[in-house]
């Protein structure tokens, strides 16, 4: 959406930080011995209290509040009792959530301790593109700089982005044009504008970068078993620093 109004701004704004807050708050609980659909209660109830409403229940009728990905779940991960969380696992986290009308996206990975060198390095080069990308987008300048500053740190440390994963349009609806991929291509050629609302999201692999759908018909997994990791942040387009619309203290 385009968001040019203080009403819209507001409206962006207020169901970005209850998504952030969701998301830190499911973060803190994450430890060996929970499930994933406990994790997932956990953050349910966060959105509730605040009114809000899932965004892949309301779009896409997801079995449940959030996506929880862990290990070779790449994303779209449904959560489970029977998902137990394990030391050395690595756990991704994806909150998107509606209220009043405004929809808001945002993610993080975490490392099970004890967590291997491998996979810290992995999340930090995962941060660091998001951040170095938000920096990048602003108004004037092509939606592919954005895959562009994403591909050139993925190719920096020898990971591998997914062709089909990526940011996307937000604000109106959980999926909004334009496309926001994760690697350089100028099939979007068109220009950021001021106010426009938008994802940026990373996802950098460890293997080779190919994804299947699982049986359970929503979750994404490596072919080869590898780990990724994913930063997820709702970001407004300015003039100059885009305003990032679900960043909270002590998050990424
Ligand atoms: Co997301
Ligand atoms: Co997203």
């Amino acid at each position: 959406m385009l968001c040019t109004d203080k009403r819209d701004r507001e409206g962006i704004m207020r169901i970005g930080r209850i998504c952030g807050l969701a998301l830190q708050h499911m973060l803190a609980h994450v430890q060996p011995g929970i499930s994933t659909l406990e994790l997932d209660e956990i953050g349910a109830t966060f959105l509730r209290q605040h009114r809000a409403i899932s965004a892949p229940k309301k779009a896409y009728n997801f079995p449940s509040w959030t996506c929880i990905s862990v290990n070779d779940e790449v994303a779209h991960g449904v959560p489970s009792h029977k998902r137990i969380v394990q030391a050395g696992d690595v756990v991704n986290i994806d909150v998107s959530a509606v209220l009043d009308g405004y929809w808001a996206d945002t993610g993080a990975t975490v490392l099970v301790p004890p967590a291997k060198p491998a996979h810290v390095a992995l999340c930090q080069a995962t941060i660091n593109a998001l951040h170095s990308a938000i920096a990048s987008a602003r108004a004037g300048v092509p939606v592919y700089e954005i895959g562009r500053t994403i591909e050139a740190h993925a190719k920096r440390g020898g990971y591998r982005v997914f062709r089909e994963l990526g940011g996307h349009g937000v604000g109106r609806h959980i999926h909004e044009d334009p496309n926001v991929y994760n690697y350089f291509t100028r099939q979007v050629s068109d220009r950021l504008v001021n106010g426009l609302v938008l994802t940026v999201e990373p996802f950098f692999n460890l293997g080779r970068g190919r994804l299947y759908t699982a049986k359970d018909k929503w979750t994404l997994k490596s072919v080869d078993r590898s780990i990724s990791a994913q930063y997820e942040h709702t970001i407004i387009i300015q003039d100059d620093k885009p305003i990032l619309c679900t960043q909270v203290e002590g998050g990424h």
